[in-house]
């Protein structure tokens, strides 16, 4: 922005003030009455359609899938692409207390007068990369697989042991592929047909070795698919 460029603006801005209105009382009783009318809306609305409840919690739930709200989806995301538990505070406190600190401080590192757009390119495509990023972020952490579910591909005659695994809580503890506990309290099981022998997983998880707890319950039939399909894993 030249000189004239800005005397031009300053003139018109001093010109549109004159006409204009004082904030109080003519804003603040705009802003006052479409409160209102959105107070009531609402009001009304909670009356007349109530407010969705969902089911009960239940505090023994071991298939219960954790999901935020939508609008947190790209934190969600950032979270699960992150491993190292080392990382984790870094992802989820870091990165974005950075960004809103970066936003903050704004006015301060950028001192140009430019306010149009493609005038100031660092600004615009930082902008528009953040906004993609979340977007993208967002995609992926709406279509993740929910933690009760194994990517890992498996032969059709052990998918019954797969969801019967997948359901049954195992994953809090045991990783498989790029599911589960990486890091949790029980091994990864990702290869666990090539380490022990069938009847001994079998025996694992009838007896529940050390912490874990015994899956006897399952039952013979259960159990039994649930040994054919760890030892499929190789
Ligand atoms: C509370 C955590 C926990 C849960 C839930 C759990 N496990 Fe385990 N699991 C462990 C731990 C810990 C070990 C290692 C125990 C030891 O060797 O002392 C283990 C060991 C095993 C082993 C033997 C691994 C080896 O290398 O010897 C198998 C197989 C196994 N678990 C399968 C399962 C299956 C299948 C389920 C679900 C039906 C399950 N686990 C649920 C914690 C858990």
């Amino acid at each position: 922005m030249n000189s004239r460029e800005k005397e031009e603006y300053l003139r018109e801005y001093e010109i549109l003030k004159k006409k204009g209105k004082p904030f109080f009382p003519y804003a603040i009783m705009k802003d006052s009455v479409m409160m209102v009318i959105v107070t009531c809306v609402l009001i009304a609305m909670s009356l007349v359609m109530g407010a969705e409840q969902g089911p009960k919690a239940d505090p023994t739930t071991t298939t219960y899938v954790p999901r935020p709200e939508w609008y947190f989806f790209y934190l969600f995301e950032l979270l699960r692409v992150i491993k190292p538990p080392a990382l984790v505070p870094l992802a989820t406190i870091g990165i974005p207390t950075i960004a809103m600190v970066l936003l903050l401080l704004l006015p301060f590192y950028d001192r140009g007068h430019e306010r149009i757009p493609w005038r100031r390119p660092i600004a615009t495509i930082s902008g528009i990369l953040v906004i993609i990023a979340m977007g993208y972020l967002t995609y992926l952490g709406a279509t993740a697989g929910s933690p009760t579910e194994i990517a890992l591909e498996t032969p059709s005659q052990f998918e019954r042991g797969k969801q019967i695994v997948a359901e049954t809580g195992c994953l809090a503890c045991h990783s498989i592929g790029e599911n589960g506990a990486h890091g949790g309290l029980g091994p990864d099981l990702t290869h666990i047909g090539t380490e022990i022998p069938p009847a001994a997983i079998k025996r694992s998880v009838e007896i529940g070795p050390g912490i874990m707890p015994s899956f006897r319950d399952l039952g013979e039939k259960d159990l039994n698919q649930v040994a054919d399909y760890l030892s499929s894993l190789d």
